[in-house]
């Protein structure tokens, strides 16, 4: 894994653009593997900020998202689906034939879950997964415990992660407590990671990524396995690991 360090989250979120941005130019017709939650959003509106400036255009590129909640239909303005549009799709010129994304609420979850492997197995491999990692080390929605041999699935979300997630809904009630992901071997199919650590919250998760052997009880540790993978950290989460002294030592 490549360190990159960076002063802020607004450094995190440029540098991050950059990185897609170069890719993109290279190859028009990538297939890019997306994120949600509270990280990847400035790397959103840099990359929005770029398509209206320099007309950087993703009209070839297919998306494919790691994860959406159960029951939350793509109107929902909690799910995944409403994120993506609202925060990056609705400003950029992406066909929407080609955006990828898991149903929340399809009718039958455990065949939606086949079928989205299915899409991106027919796709071929995702060539940059834009990834966050959770406190517990999640990529994705695969918590810990999850084998790493796990394709699209069905997951229980852990009790961190609902606390976690529930800052953006008005009661704790509301917080799905299921969700559809990629795998942990769906992930690492892709060729390159690009992941994104930013606040003093994620402090204690770089850390055990830095130190933890693989281990399924800290998912993101799977990522020591993958030979493409950059990570972009800023100060505040990499505080641990300058305490302990450790990747720059
Ligand atoms: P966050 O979530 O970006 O909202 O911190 C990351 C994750 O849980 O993977």
């Amino acid at each position: 894994m490549k360190l990159i360090l960076v002063k802020d989250y607004q450094e995190m979120s440029k540098q991050a653009a950059e990185y897609v941005i170069e890719k993109l130019l290279q190859n028009p017709n990538m297939k890019l593997g997306l994120a949600t939650g509270g990280t990847p959003i400035g790397t959103y509106k840099f990359l929005i900020e770029d398509h209206k400036r320099n007309g950087t255009s993703y009209q070839n590129v297919k998306s494919f998202n790691l994860d959406e909640y159960v029951g939350l239909s793509a109107t929902n303005e909690n799910s995944y689906h409403y994120y993506m549009n609202d925060v990056f799709f609705n400003h950029i010129d992406i066909k929407k034939k080609n955006v990828h994304i898991p149903s929340g609420d399809a009718p039958d979850i455990q065949k939606e879950c086949e079928d989205y492997e299915t899409v991106l197995t027919k796709h071929g491999r995702v060539d940059l997964q834009i990834l966050g990692i959770g406190n517990n080390g999640h990529i994705g929605f695969n918590e810990p415990g999850t084998s790493f041999d796990s394709k699209t699935h069905i997951v229980k979300l852990a009790p961190s992660t609902i606390r976690a997630n529930s800052r953006y809904f008005e009661s704790m009630e509301e917080v799905p407590t299921r969700a559809v992901t990629m795998g942990i071997s769906t992930i690492m199919q892709s060729k390159e990671i690009l992941l994104l650590v930013s606040g003093e919250s994620k402090s204690k998760a770089l850390l055990k990524l830095w130190e933890n052997e693989v281990d399924e009880y800290f998912p993101a540790s799977v990522l020591k396995k993958h030979p493409a993978v950059t990570v972009i950290a800023d100060e505040a989460a990499y505080a641990e690991l300058r305490a302990n002294d450790r990747a720059f030592a």
